[in-house]
C-alpha cells in the first residue's frame, strides 16, 4: 500500500481506540456507555417486558398483542403472535398527517444520473396503486410473489405493495441466473413474478425479462399465473400473451387508495434465499412484527437517525441489507433516503463521493469490498479520490457484510469520514433480520476491525463445541443464547433443516450463527473471524462451496469431480478457487485456459456471475483420504499458494499435491 500504510501499522500497534466525538455523543439518541448499559440492564431484568415496551412504542398495531414471546414450540419461537399489524402501513400510512407526509422519502438517482424525488405521500399513492394492481391479478394474502427487479423505486414499491396486501415476497438479486430464479419460484410456489424488461448498470442494458422467460420455459413453474413487466427502458422484450402484462397496463385505472390488510405478527413478510453448507439455497423466512420492529429500532439505535438525515445504504434490494435498510427500515423510521440504480464505478470510481456531495448525504452505509475497490481506484487515479468531493455533510459511516480490515477502516475514517464521523461496523446476517453486534455511534469507543458489542437484548456469546462459554481472548463459535424478535422463523419448506442448521442439539438451544469470533481481553469486544461452515464471503455475498461444486459437476459431459475452496483476496475478501477433475484427463496450456473459461461461464449460467470461480485448477485427481474424503484444508493451502506443512500421511495420493499446486 501507499505511504499511509506505515502510519496505519503504527495505529494498530498502538491499538488506538476512537471514542465518539463529544458533540456527536451529546446529541445522540443513545448517549454514552451508561445509556447503552442501562438498556442492556433493562433487557436483562425483564427480557420480555423490554421487547414488549419497544414493540408498543415503535409500531402501530391494529390489534395489540397479549403475549410477547411464545417458546412452547422452540426453536420455532413466536413473537407478539396474537397481535395484528401491517408492515406497509407502519412504513407509510403512519406518517400521514405528520410532518413526514410531505418530506422526501426517496431521492432516486438513475444509472445515467437522472434524479427524481418522491415524498412519503407520493410513495404511499404509488404503493396503493400497485397493491390494487396485484389484487386485480388475483394476488391474495399469503400468496408468494417473486420479485426480480433492478435497483429502482419500482422495486421498493413492489415489495411494499406485497406487504400491504399480506402477500409474501421473495426478492431475487438481478445477477442470478434463470436456473436460480426457477429454483426459487418452485420452492416458494410463487403465483406472480414481478420483473423489468431490462436493468441499467454501468451504462449497459442487461436483460431481466428474458431470464424470467428462460426460467419459466421449462414448464416446471406451473404456480406462476402472471408476469408483471416494468418497462425500465424503451427496448422491447418478448411478451407471452395471457401470462405477461406490462406495468402500464396493470396499473391503468387502479386507484391509489388500498386499505392495508392487517396480518398476524408472525405472518411471513418475506422469504429470502441465501447460501448454506449444502448445494441447495435456504429460503430464510421472516416475520412481520418482530422483523419490522428491528428494522425501525436499529435505524434509530445504530444509525442514530434524526429527522434531517439523508440516509444512504448502497445495498441492492436483492440482499437482506437492501430489505432491512432500504425497503423497510428507513421508511418505518420516516427517513429521507437515497436509492441508486447503478454501480460504484460508473461513469468513474468517484460516483459514490460525487453522489454524497450532490445529495448532501449524512449517513453512508456500504460494504468493505466497495471501500477496498474504491481505495484501489483512488490510489491509481487522483481524480476519483474522495478528497475531490465535498463530503462535509457526512456525520456517520457504516460497514456491513464482511470483516473490514483495519487498513480499509482507517482509510474510510480518514478520507471519507474526515476523521470526524464514527464508523459502525455492523455484524449481522440474512437470518438475524438486522444488526446484532454493532457499535452505537454516540456511545461505543471504536476499535478498527471490531464490530464491538451486541445491541441491547442480544445475548451474543462465544462458546466451544458443547456450548460452554469461552474466556475472552480465545476464539470459538458465535451463538446468540436467547431468541430475539427479528430472528429467522423457519427455512421455507424445510423445518428440519432449520432446526439442524441453527439450533444443533449440542449447543444447548442457542442460535448458531455459523461464524467464528473472538472477544478482546481488554474490552470484551467481538471480532468476527469468518465462517466456520462451507460458506464463502465473496464481495460481501454469501456463496456455498457445495452450491458451486454442484454446478460444476452438473456439466456432466466434461466434469468428473470438483472441489471448491476460498482464498483471501485483497478486494473481494475471499475469492473462489475450484479444483476440477475432467473426464477426459488433465488439460494443459491453451486447452486448460479455454476449458477454465468454459467452466466459469457455465457456473455463471447455472448460478450467476457472482459465483464464477476466480481460478480453476485441473488435476488427475483430488487429494483424498483412504476412505475417499476430499481433504479441503490441503486445497485451501494450495489455493493460497502455501507450502504444505500439514500431515499428509493419511492421503491416498500425496503426489497429486504437486500437480494441483501449479496454476494453469
Ligand atoms: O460471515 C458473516 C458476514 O456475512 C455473513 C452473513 O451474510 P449475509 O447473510 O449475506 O448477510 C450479509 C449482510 C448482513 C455473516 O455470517 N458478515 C456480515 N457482516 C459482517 C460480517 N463479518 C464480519 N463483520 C461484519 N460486520
Amino acid at each position: 500500500m501507499s505511504a499511509s500504510s506505515s502510519a496505519i501499522e503504527s495505529v494498530l500497534v498502538e491499538n488506538r481506540v476512537f471514542p465518539p466525538p463529544p458533540a456527536f455523543a451529546q446529541a445522540a439518541r443513545i448517549s454514552g456507555m451508561p445509556a447503552y448499559q442501562a438498556l442492556c440492564a433493562e433487557a436483562e431484568a425483564d427480557y420480555e417486558g423490554f421487547w414488549a415496551r419497544l414493540a408498543r412504542e415503535h409500531l402501530d398495531w391494529n390489534k395489540p398483542f397479549s403475549q410477547t414471546l411464545d417458546r412452547s414450540n422452540a426453536p420455532f419461537f413466536q413473537w407478539f403472535a396474537d397481535g395484528e399489524l401491517n408492515a406497509s402501513a407502519n412504513c407509510l400510512d403512519r406518517h400521514m398527517g405528520t410532518p413526514v407526509e410531505h418530506k422526501t422519502a426517496i431521492v432516486f438517482e438513475a444509472d445515467d444520473g437522472t434524479v427524481t424525488r418522491l415524498s412519503y405521500r407520493e410513495l404511499l399513492e404509488r404503493v396503493g396503486r400497485f397493491a390494487n394492481a396485484l389484487k386485480a391479478q388475483g394476488v391474495q394474502k399469503g400468496d408468494r410473489v417473486l420479485i426480480y427487479m433492478p435497483m429502482t423505486v419500482e422495486g421498493v414499491v413492489a415489495m411494499q405493495a406485497c406487504a400491504r396486501i399480506g402477500a409474501t415476497h421473495s426478492v431475487v438479486f438481478g445477477g442470478f441466473s434463470a436456473k436460480a430464479v426457477q429454483e426459487r419460484i418452485i420452492d416458494a410456489g410463487a403465483v406472480v413474478v414481478i420483473t423489468a424488461n431490462y436493468q441499467l448498470r454501468g451504462g449497459k442494458e442487461l436483460p431481466l425479462k428474458a431470464i424470467v422467460d428462460d426460467a419459466l420455459a421449462s414448464g416446471e413453474c406451473p404456480s406462476v399465473r402472471r408476469v408483471l413487466v416494468y418497462e425500465r427502458t424503451a427496448t422491447a422484450c418478448a411478451m407471452t400473451p395471457g401470462r405477461d402484462i406490462s406495468f402500464d397496463e396493470a396499473l391503468a385505472g387502479q386507484s391509489t387508495e388500498c386499505a392495508p390488510v392487517a396480518v398476524g405478527a408472525e405472518h411471513p413478510l418475506f422469504i429470502l434465499y441465501t447460501s448454506g453448507s449444502t448445494g441447495k439455497p435456504k429460503g430464510v423466512q421472516h416475520s412481520t412484527g418482530g422483523y419490522l420492529l428491528w428494522a425501525k429500532l436499529s435505524m434509530e439505535w445504530t444509525f442514530d437517525l434524526r429527522a434531517d438525515d439523508i440516509f444512504w445504504c448502497t445495498a441492492d434490494i436483492g440482499w437482506i441489507t437492501g430489505h432491512t435498510y432500504v425497503a423497510y427500515g428507513p421508511l418505518a423510521a420516516g427517513a429521507t433516503q437515497i436509492v441508486y440504480e447503478g454501480v460504484p464505478t460508473y461513469p468513474d470510481a468517484g460516483r459514490f463521493w460525487q453522489m454524497i456531495e450532490r445529495h448532501r448525504c449524512t449517513i453512508f452505509y456500504t460494504a468493505p469490498t466497495a471501500i477496498r475497490s474504491l481505495i484501489k481506484a483512488a490510489e491509481a487515479d487522483a481524480a476519483v479520490h474522495p478528497g475531490r468531493s465535498d463530503l462535509s455533510s457526512l456525520r456517520l459511516l457504516g460497514s456491513v457484510g464482511e470483516p473490514i480490515n483495519p487498513e480499509a477502516w482507517m482509510w474510510y475514517h480518514r478520507h471519507v469520514g474526515g476523521e470526524r464521523c464514527p464508523i459502525v461496523d455492523t455484524f449481522w446476517q440474512t437470518e438475524t433480520g438486522g444488526h446484532v453486534i454493532t457499535p452505537l455511534p454516540g456511545a461505543t469507543p471504536l476499535v478498527p476491525g471490531s464490530c464491538t458489542l451486541p445491541l441491547p437484548g442480544i445475548t451474543a456469546a462465544i462458546v466451544d463445541e458443547m456450548g460452554n462459554d469461552i474466556a475472552d481472548g480465545t476464539g470459538g463459535i458465535l451463538v446468540i443464547k436467547k431468541p430475539w424478535p427479528s430472528m429467522i422463523r423457519n427455512i421455507w419448506n424445510d423445518p428440519e433443516r432449520f432446526k439442524k442448521s441453527y439450533f444443533p442439539e449440542e449447543l444447548k438451544g442457542y442460535y448458531l450463527a455459523g461464524d467464528g469470533a473472538v472477544r478482546s481481553s481488554d474490552r470484551s469486544y467481538f471480532r468476527i473471524t469468518g465462517r466456520i461452515d462451507d460458506v464463502l464471503n465473496v464481495s460481501g455475498h454469501r456463496m456455498g462451496t457445495m452450491e458451486i461444486e454442484s454446478a460444476l459437476v452438473a456439466k456432466t459431459d466434461l466434469v468428473a469431480e470438483a472441489a471448491v475452496v476460498g482464498r483471501p483476496d485483497d478486494v473481494t475478501g475471499e475469492a473462489i478457487c475450484a479444483f476440477v477433475v475432467l473426464k477426459r484427463g488433465r488439460p494443459t496450456g491453451e486447452e486448460a485456459k479455454q476449458l477454465a473459461k468454459e467452466l466459469r461461464d457455465w457456473v455463471a449460467r447455472e448460478i450467476g456471475p457472482i459465483a464464477k470461480p476466480k481460478e480453476i485448477r485441473f488435476g488427475d485427481n483430488l487429494p483424498k483420504t483412504r476412505s475417499g474424503k476430499i481433504m479441503r484444508r490441503l486445497l485451501r493451502a494450495l489455493a493460497k499458494g502455501e507450502a504444505i506443512t500439514q500431515d499428509t500421511s493419511t492421503l491416498e495420493n500425496p503426489a497429486i499435491l504437486e500437480q494441483l499446486a501449479e496454476k494453469n
